[in-house]
Order: C-alpha cells, then sequence, then structure tokens
C-alpha cells in the first residue's frame, strides 16, 4: 500500500493515527538535527518530521524537490501551526521512508508564483500542470463539463459522438487535413465542428443531441482562440428559437450555480446585432458598463432606420468631421479633469496601428457647466453643449470622438470603450452579464480570404445551414450576389438579410452560438447557389447533406458553447490556454511535443506524398 491518505486529508481528528502517505517533495528544511518536508499531491501539502534516528538515513539519500516519496508515521499536532492550509495543524512525525523515485533539479519552481517564464512552462507542461494555479484551472473545467453533463442528461439529451475523419465542415476556416494511405491522393478533413453530424441526427430522430467535443480550424490564433479546441455541441428538433434560447439559457444558469454559486436568477437580455453594433459597435457587447456610443454620423445604409445626427457637427467647416463617413462618441464620466497628458495618452492609443485611429478629439464637460474642447476654434459653447447633450455626458464626463471610415472607427470606438471601461475598473472579474445578441446578418462579404475559398465574395456569417429570416428568403431568391464595385459591398440587398441566428455572449466575450437550420432541400441548394457554389459543387460538398433532408428531416435548431472560453471566463482570465491540460503556442505548436515536424521519407512514400515546398515569401508582400 503506497498510502492510506492523500496529501489534504488529514486533521486534529486524525492525531495519533498510523498513516501512510506518498507524494512529491515540496520543500525540504533542516533544523540542527530534524527536517521539515512538504510533501504535496494533487489533495493538498502535508508536513513531515523527520526527527534525529532518520538523519543518517537522510544524509545518505539525501531527498531533493520534486522526488517522490513514501512516508509512514504517525499524525502529531504541531506546535507551531500553519493557518493558511487545511492540514496546518498537523505533522507526521515520520518512522520510515522510501525515496519511489528521484527527480532532477525541476527547470522553474513548482508553485504559485512560479519562476518560469510561459515558453520554459510550456516546454514542461507536465511539470506546470503539478502547480496549484493550473491545477485549480482543470478542476473548474472539470466541474463545468460535470454540471453541462448533468443538466443535459436531466432534460433528455443523448451524447453521441460524430467521427474526426470527415469531409469538409465549413464554419469559416481553414480545414486541417489528413492524407489516406489507403487512399493514395485523397485527404479527410478535421471537423471544424460536428454540425452536419448532429443535423443528420436529427434526420435520424435522436432529437436532443449533445457532445463536448473537439474541433479542429486551421485560423489565425489568439487569446481565446486554439487550432484545436472543445466545443459543448447542441441540437435539438421540433423548437423554435425561443425554445433553444430557453434551454440553453438553463444550462449556462446551472453552470453558474454548480460551479460557481452565483444565482443568476434574472432573465439573459436580449439585443439584436443591430443595435449592438449601434450601442457598442461590436457584436458581442459587455454590457457591465454603460458608456454607450453616440452615432453622430454614420452611413444611411448601414442603420436605415436610425435618424442622423450629423447636423450637430457639421456648418462650422471642421473637415475632419465633414469628409469623415462616419463620427462616433463615448461619454467617459468623471474624467473631465485629465490633464493634457492624460488626453495625449488617449490619443497615441487610439493611433497605434491596432487601432489605426487618425486622432482623438475630446470635450470636457467642466463640473461648472462649462466646456472646454480640443476643438473649440470651430465649435460655439452652444454646439458643444448640444453635442454633450447628444452623448448623455453629464457634468464631469470626458467625451472622446472618433472620426474616419464606417467599419474601422465603429471598431476603434468599440476597443476604445473597452479600454476606458477597464481603465476604470468597470470590468469586474467577479461580475457576470450574459447576453443574447440575435438577428445576425446572414451573409458577410469576404474582403480577404479566411477560409482558403478566395477574397470577394459572400460567405455564411455563421454557416451555410442557417436559416434566413423567413420573410428575407425572397431578397435572396431574387438577386444576383454578385457585387461589381467591392467598396460598395454594404449597400448590396444581401448585406440585409437577416438569419435566425444567436449569440450568447458573456462580459463581451462570444461563448456561443448557433442558429435555427434549413431543413429543406430546395432552399439550402438555394442557400449554397448564393454562396456561388453551382449544382456539381454542391452535390460533391453536400451531396449527402441534401440526401437526408429528402427523407423527412425534422425542423431543427441547435448551438455549440466554446467550452475553453466558458472555463476561462468563469476562472477570471482572458487566456483559454490556462484552462487546457496541453495547449499549442500562438504559432499552433506543441513546443512539448514539439509538433508539428516532419515525417519519415517512408510516410511520405505509402502516402504516396511529395513535397514540393515553396520559399516563404516576405512578410509584407
Ligand atoms: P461557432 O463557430 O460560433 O459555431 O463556434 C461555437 C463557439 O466555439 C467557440 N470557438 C472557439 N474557441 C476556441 N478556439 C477557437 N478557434 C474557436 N472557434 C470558436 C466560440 C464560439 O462561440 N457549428 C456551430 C454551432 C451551431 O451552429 O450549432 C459552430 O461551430 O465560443
Amino acid at each position: 500500500m503506497y498510502r492510506s491518505h492523500t496529501c489534504g486529508e488529514l486533521r486534529m481528528g486524525d492525531v495519533n493515527k498510523e498513516v501512510a502517505l506518498s507524494g512529491w517533495v515540496q520543500t525540504v528544511r533542516k533544523f540542527g538535527a530534524i527536517t521539515f518536508v512538504d510533501l504535496r499531491d494533487r489533495y493538498g501539502i502535508t508536513q513531515l518530521l523527520f526527527g534525529e534516528s532518520l538523519q543518517n538515513e537522510l544524509d545518505a539519500t539525501p531527498l531533493g524537490r520534486e522526488f517522490v516519496l513514501q512516508a509512514k508515521g504517525k499524525v502529531n499536532e504541531r506546535s507551531n501551526k500553519n493557518v493558511n492550509i487545511p492540514t496546518g495543524e498537523i505533522e507526521i512525525v515520520v518512522s520510515e521512508f522510501k525515496i519511489l523515485n528521484k527527480s532532477a533539479v525541476p527547470p522553474f519552481t513548482i508553485q504559485d508564483d512560479t519562476d518560469g517564464g510561459d515558453d520554459l512552462r510550456m516546454k514542461y507542461r507536465y511539470l506546470d500542470l503539478r502547480r496549484n494555479a493550473v491545477k485549480k484551472n482543470l478542476e473548474l473545467r472539470y466541474a463545468v463539463g460535470r454540471s453541462t453533463r448533468n443538466y443535459l442528461h436531466e432534460n433528455n439529451f443523448m451524447d453521441i459522438e460524430t467521427p474526426f475523419l470527415i469531409k469538409s465542415t465549413p464554419e469559416g476556416a481553414r480545414d486541417f487535413v489528413v492524407p489516406s494511405r489507403m487512399n493514395p491522393g485523397q485527404f479527410y478533413a478535421l471537423p471544424q465542428s460536428p454540425q452536419t453530424f448532429k443535423q443528420l441526427l436529427m434526420v435520424s430522430g435522436y432529437d436532443r443531441y449533445y457532445q463536448i467535443v473537439k474541433c479542429f480550424r486551421d485560423e489565425d490564433l489568439r487569446a481565446d482562440r486554439q487550432p484545436e479546441f472543445t466545443q459543448i455541441d447542441c441540437e435539438m428538433s421540433f423548437v423554435e428559437q425561443e425554445d433553444i434560447l430557453n434551454m440553453f439559457e438553463g444550462l449556462v444558469k446551472r453552470i453558474f450555480k454548480d460551479v460557481k454559486n452565483i444565482n443568476y436568477t434574472e432573465k439573459v437580455e436580449r439585443m439584436s446585432w443591430e443595435e449592438a453594433m449601434w450601442q457598442f459597435g461590436n457584436d458581442k457587447p459587455d454590457i457591465r458598463f454603460g458608456m454607450k456610443i453616440c452615432n453622430l454620423k454614420f452611413p444611411a445604409h448601414t442603420f436605415p432606420t436610425k435618424e442622423s445626427l450629423s447636423s450637430l457637427i457639421s456648418g462650422v467647416d471642421f473637415k475632419v468631421f465633414d469628409e469623415a463617413e462616419t463620427v462616433v462618441a463615448i461619454a467617459v464620466p468623471g474624467c473631465s479633469e485629465y490633464t493634457r497628458k492624460q488626453t495625449d495618452e488617449i490619443t497615441e492609443w487610439v493611433k497605434r496601428p491596432q487601432i489605426g485611429m487618425k486622432g482623438l478629439v475630446t470635450i470636457k464637460c467642466n463640473a461648472d457647466g462649462t466646456f472646454k474642447s480640443s476643438v473649440d476654434k470651430f465649435y460655439t459653447e452652444e454646439k458643444l453643449k448640444a453635442i454633450a447633450s447628444a452623448t448623455n455626458a453629464q457634468a464631469g464626463d470626458l467625451i472622446l470622438i472618433l472620426s474616419g471610415a464606417e467599419e474601422r472607427t465603429r471598431k476603434a470606438i468599440s476597443e476604445l470603450r473597452l479600454e476606458m471601461g477597464k481603465r476604470l475598473g468597470f470590468r469586474k472579474e467577479d461580475e457576470f452579464r450574459l447576453l443574447w445578441v440575435m438577428d445576425f446578418p446572414l451573409f458577410e462579404f469576404a474582403l480577404e480570404d479566411q477560409d482558403g475559398g478566395g477574397a470577394g465574395r459572400w460567405v455564411a456569417r455563421h454557416h451555410p445551414f442557417t436559416s434566413p429570416k423567413p420573410d428575407h428568403i425572397h431578397i435572396m431568391i431574387n438577386n444576383n450576389p454578385k457585387v461589381e464595385d467591392l467598396d460598395k459591398y454594404l449597400e448590396h440587398p444581401y448585406a440585409g438579410i437577416k438569419a435566425n441566428a444567436y449569440d450568447m455572449v458573456l462580459n463581451g466575450n462570444e461563448i456561443g452560438g448557433g442558429s435555427i437550420r434549413i431543413f429543406q432541400r430546395e432552399l439550402q441548394e438555394k442557400m449554397f447557389a448564393a454562396l456561388g457554389m453551382d449544382a456539381a459543387e454542391q452535390q460533391h460538398k453536400f451531396g449527402f447533406l441534401l440526401g437526408a433532408f429528402e427523407y423527412g428531416a425534422p425542423p431543427h435548431g441547435g448551438l455549440a458553447f466554446g467550452f475553453d472560453r466558458l472555463c476561462a471566463i468563469l476562472g477570471g482570465s482572458e487566456s483559454i490556454r490556462d484552462f487546457i491540460a496541453f495547449p499549442k503556442n500562438n504559432s499552433g505548436r506543441d513546443v512539448m511535443l514539439d509538433a508539428p515536424s516532419t515525417i519519415d521519407a517512408k510516410q511520405f512514400d505509402e502516402l504516396q506524398i511529395k513535397l514540393d515546398l515553396k520559399p516563404p515569401t516576405p512578410k509584407g508582400e
């Protein structure tokens, strides 16, 4: 028997028991004739006391950090108690011990505030995983998974596995492909999600499906993206959008309760995509704080139902605003007394290449009711007052105004809002606000190639299986998808078609997304055609799905949560890597395995593949 108890288990009630513990040596401290060792395992740390009689043996076989040790002895009340750990009132007076395995000196210390940098910790991830901080994240992940499974099981969902070696499932990224030895020259694609399979399962009658499943996407990586990540993937038959929203609101609330002991009783707020873009400048607004955008000027076709405020800023010959497509503002509460240095710093912040603005206009709404602006030359006190009133600014606020091309400026004001929200402490880690964003556009115009299919074409914003709003189907059918002038794609009728799609947003992060699906062959064919696929290509790529739709496909819909993202946010982190046992780095590499790597010549031969690598294109071309 290696152990009778774990290293996190013993308390005062166990005093005088004979026990055996096994674990890793955290620290060794020698005091004259006695030695203290902190022994660690997954459950905690227990202090071992090696008395005088064991010192010779210890001297002969000295213990080092991370040695694997078994110790037997009696539980004793400590004279010097440590109130910071649950086992801190006791220690084990060791009678015998055995080194089960030695350890090389670890490349960084295995403790909460380790001295190891990111790269080193990733290379030795198996050691990093011994650290408490990382362990806590994996425990949280396990708890989220357990809670999910319980809830879905209670609601009649069945966990069904779907294959990994498949044909492409478009989710807006490039596929990872796997060559087939038995079918030379042919390749499987790894699923970007199990989308088509879960729809086929609906055709098969498994009306409530779920899977906690790996997905693979070859796309640019960020803190919240990994090339392989996990989804809580779900699908339901005979449902309308409302049924799905209610079911999965329930899931997230259950996870909040089980994992964080939070009673999220209020109904999850809902906002249309258009309202999200209008008020917050992006489709995943952080609604923990206000600071909503005031749209002083915008191209009419982007928000056809909104009234223009451009008269507030025009007519004074201020060219920057007159020539801009879009002028947007936020009122930052309580910052009217910012110094010149502080506003200059914000100006520099918006000029960074990631934000890409040419400058920033400020209006200080002084406490005494007067105004001071960086464009006083152009605007009278009266005009400034009118702008301040449009932005809902109060005395004491600082108004920040950006101007330029619509898309870039809207994105920039959204980033600026988040940044100011962060600086002012409005984005609290322990406050959780959920939001459904709905009524997304069905299509998106790809100005750049995202999925290997080329640029300058319509792509499905969610995926090609999402149904259009019923009263928008005629636009899809009666218009040619071709866009002649790429700069004017927003004016094309396709830009206005809305989808039965929804995203769940938590604290400004998209944690899930889904839609009501197309389930009729004819409409699915029209959708593929709108995306530029002719009948032959449709048959080649999606013949199986079109075929299945001929055999009694029920109305259905679903969604998938980003499991890693949900865990990271609940754990108070922006980076999903911290919540994945063996993640990849930002270049998609596993530095521990050193993957991806080349393969043997023999493997190439078997696959009948010959490499013809092109020299890398120099950056910027
Ligand atoms: P979608 O593409 O929106 O939908 O993905 C669902 C959720 O998965 C998470 N996610 C990611 N997490 C980590 N790394 C990535 N690279 C990554 N990409 C996406 C996000 C996202 O909200 N088949 C549809 C779902 C459906 O329609 O039912 C789908 O995959 O949190």
